[in-house]
């Protein structure tokens, strides 16, 4: 299963070299990372893309948990949404929140409470980057081919919609659809269980009304998160910038996901899906893990 999973590895690196250059040098890309487990897949690709003679830059928040500096890549860093300290309780504190939120609505409520002030913070911090003129400026001058960036953290989106630069997105899934409505990919509720329903693609009737409400609670979450991008974007841009938009902007959307992992499903011809990148670390099963099954 594993040998099967490279070959579209393999493909996505051909892809890139083929979108970002006609003649066959180096390409530079510029990765606009997620720290924490998000980082740790994409990172493999960094691996791979640096393998292949491309140059990367890596534009990073100075304060992390696993992106760090490495011979492989340049590294930038930006003013993030963390002090050190306040970094280590946050997560802490998203830890506790998510173990706890079961159907209490104090906590999701505090759940809610946590994301908005983490979501504020990032945005904080975007704005800042977008606004400072001399890195724009640098990162203008540098004429990247290609920008690989998480999506989960849009500012990397806006980035690249900014200077202009195609942009490949690199990512599990977005809870509230905004993937495929940016790549305008159909998505019938009535076979795609959604996030958290616990759903499988076969649903009695009353599943696929659950299938119809969860969404809502997850746009209105996803509103709380992503909707001042849009205007972010319009701000640079200087005309009207939607969030579908700075989303619709990728290029290629590559998914850590896979048909075995999840469901069948429709796709559209820039989404690829590289599920087996999750095992490119792979240990062997423990004898406990093996016997349980
Ligand atoms: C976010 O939480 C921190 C403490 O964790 C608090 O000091 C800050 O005022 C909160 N900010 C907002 C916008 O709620
Ligand atoms: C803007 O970016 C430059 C270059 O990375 C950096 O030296 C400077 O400290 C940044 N300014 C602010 C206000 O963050
Ligand atoms: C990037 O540089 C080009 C060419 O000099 C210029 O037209 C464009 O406005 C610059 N973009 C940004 C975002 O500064």
């Amino acid at each position: 299963m594993v040998m099967e999973f490279r070959v579209p590895l393999k493909g996505l690196m051909g892809l890139l070299l083929l979108c970002a250059l006609p003649w066959a040098e180096g390409a530079k890309v510029l990765v606009f990372p997620l720290d924490g487990s998000h980082w740790l897949s994409m990172r493999e690709i960094v691996k791979e893309l640096h393998a292949h003679g491309h140059q990367l830059v890596v534009l990073a928040p100075e304060v992390t948990m696993r992106i760090k500096e490495e011979e492989i890549f340049t590294f930038k860093t930006y003013a993030g949404p963390f002090t050190d300290e306040e970094y280590k309780q946050q997560v802490m504190r998203g830890i506790e929140l998510v173990l706890e939120t079961g159907n209490d609505v104090k906590a999701l409520f505090e759940l809610y409470k946590f994301v908005k002030n983490v979501s504020t913070r990032f945005l904080k911090s975007c704005t800042n980057l977008l606004h400072n003129r001399t890195l724009i400026q640098q990162l203008n001058s540098s004429s990247f081919d290609v920008v690989l960036t998480d999506p989960a953290f849009p500012c990397g989106a806006v980035l690249a919609k900014y200077l202009q630069i195609p942009a490949v997105f690199f990512l599990r899934f977005i809870p509230c659809d905004i993937d495929y409505e940016a790549t305008q990919c159909p998505n019938p509720s009535s076979y795609i269980p959604r996030p958290f329903t616990r759903s499988s693609d076969h649903m009695s009737f009353l599943q696929r009304v659950k299938n119809m409400l969860y969404p809502m609670a997850l746009k209105y979450m996803c509103h709380v998160i992503f909707r001042h991008y849009g205007s972010l974007a319009s701000e640079l841009l200087q005309r009207d910038v939607s969030l579908l938009e700075v989303f619709s902007y990728a290029s290629v959307w590559l998914f850590r996901d896979d048909f075995l992992f999840s469901y069948p499903r429709p796709i559209m011809p820039n989404m690829i899906f590289i599920g087996g990148i999750n095992c490119a670390n792979r240990k062997p099963l423990s004898q406990v893990c093996i016997e349980a099954h």
